[in-house]
């Protein structure tokens, strides 16, 4: 079965609750634009049940995602949100693992494993990010970076679960710079990360397994991107603030 493209929007911490309504209403609207394209809205955690409600309210199909979780079901765990809560909500996926939470809040590989693991066994489908910084590229570090982050983050899931796993790769030195990776550039490590999910279950879960990229995508280069065998999709910051620009990005997936 081919695989279908997956195009999600991580809005970070930006918005307000009303332009978060308004986005989310827009892209439900326009969303045959993309047809085929399973598209993914991840807004801010406190604004997850008015999307939610909003594309609900649409009868869209466009999915809910959380941006982060804790890998515990309940408990004294102040300020985190547990898996189930997003279910609760109507969450279907979660971005786990993103840099941001890499570098500015000391998420781990450890980590991000059992967050992936409490999140399939909620029955969320976590977009597990990773990538390598400048620093690491020109040192060409960047397959080492990616391997270890890959087996790491994803090690000890079943077969079964890690062919329902999206993995986001995303260089660090393209996120939010303007500055994207150049489709053979990408397609080199998107290939790689193909790799080792082979070695981590077998050939043909590799071959069902999504992986997005991520870092600086906008409607115009976004089909250069698309148009590579082992690009499945896009994990899209800024330009999915914009209901133009992220169907502009979905419509080159579809
Ligand atoms: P930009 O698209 O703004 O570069 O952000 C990418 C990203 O971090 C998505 O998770």
């Amino acid at each position: 079965m081919p695989r279908t493209t997956i195009v999600a929007g991580n809005w970070k911490m930006n918005l307000d609750r009303a332009r978060a309504r308004e986005l989310a209403a827009a892209v439900a609207a326009r969303r045959g634009e993309a047809a085929g394209v399973e598209l993914v809205l991840c807004p801010p955690a406190v604004y997850l049940e008015t999307v939610g409600a909003t594309l609900a309210g649409a009868k869209s199909d466009v999915g809910l995602g959380a941006q982060n979780m804790l890998d515990k079901p309940s408990g004294a765990f102040t300020g985190e949100v547990a898996p189930p809560m997003l279910v609760d909500v109507g969450c279907r996926y979660v971005i786990l693992g993103h840099s941001e939470r890499r570098t500015l809040f000391g998420e781990t590989d450890a980590a991000v494993n059992a967050k992936a693991k409490a999140a399939l066994a909620a029955g969320l489908v976590p977009i597990v990010c990773v990538g390598e910084t400048l620093a690491e590229r020109e040192a060409g570090k960047t397959a080492a970076v990616v391997t270890t982050q890959v087996q790491d983050s994803l090690a000890g899931l079943s077969p079964t679960d890690l062919e329902k796993v999206v993995v986001a790769y995303e260089p660090v030195w393209a996120i939010g710079t303007g500055k994207v990776a150049t489709p053979e550039q990408a397609q080199e490590v998107h290939a790689l990360i193909r790799g080792l999910l082979a070695h981590l279950a077998s050939p043909a879960v590799a071959a069902q397994v999504r992986i997005q990229y991520g870092g600086s995508v906008k409607p115009d280069n976004a089909a250069s991107l698309a148009a590579q065998p082992d690009i499945d999709g896009a994990l899209v910051g800024g330009a999915s603030l914009k209901a133009d620009d992220f169907l502009g990005i979905a419509k080159a997936f579809a």
